[in-house]
């Protein structure tokens, strides 16, 4: 791997994950990666106009040979589930083996798998009447919010909290801790590869 770890980012949504890691990049704050491409499974997802705005380049991919395509073609080393909304299917997983790390927003393994995502997550955390809550930067492998964890953030749950408040506190830690997990897992990497 070259000095900057070449990154694919996979999305679906509104992208605040992924301007996380343009912003750090671009303050010189996460000089191991450099984002080469942004691969969204819907065309209306808002994470595209920030990938644009920053320069890099996109795709839209609803079909997952298209998404293994697209990531060959992107000569990436990493691929970053930020905000995706589908599961990978075992090729992909295969193809990048520990080089695929997702960022959900509950202290996992409490709240993750099948059915938990977004606002759901939230409510479920409060719903349950938990003290706090959290966001987990984990690899990604063949199930749901399962891979070996990477690293995790506390955030607490506030009195009165409802699902949005709390989900917009998680989301700043996210934020954090995405780029976080991302060096440690490029520091993995270039460790594996003997520090070539
Ligand atoms: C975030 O809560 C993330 O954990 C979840 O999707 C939400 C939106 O992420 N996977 P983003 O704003 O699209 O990065």
């Amino acid at each position: 791997m070259e000095d900057s770890a070449k990154v694919a980012v996979l999305v679906s949504g509104g992208g605040t994950n992924l301007q996380a890691l343009i912003d750090k990049i671009r303050e010189g704050r996460l000089e191991e990666a450099k984002i080469v491409k942004v691969i969204s499974s819907r065309p209306d997802a808002f994470a595209l106009e920030r990938a644009r705005k920053a320069g890099i380049d996109t795709a839209v991919a609803a079909e997952q040979d298209e998404v293994l395509k697209e990531l060959k073609a992107s000569g990436a080393d990493i691929v970053v589930l930020a905000g995706y909304m589908k599961v990978l299917p075992p090729e992909i997983i295969e193809s990048y083996r520990n080089r695929i790390i997702n960022i959900h927003p509950s202290l996992i393994p409490k709240y993750c798998g099948k059915g938990f995502y977004g606002m759901r997550v939230h409510r479920a955390v409060i719903e349950a009447g938990e003290k706090e809550s959290g966001a987990t930067v984990h690899y990604v492998d063949e199930g749901v919010d399962t891979g070996k964890i990477i690293l995790q953030r506390r955030v607490p749950v506030i009195e009165g909290d409802t699902p949005e408040t709390l989900a917009a506190r998680v989301l700043e830690t996210e934020h954090e801790i995405l780029a976080e997990g991302l060096k440690e897992v490029i520091k993995n990497i270039k460790k594996d590869e003997g520090g070539k």
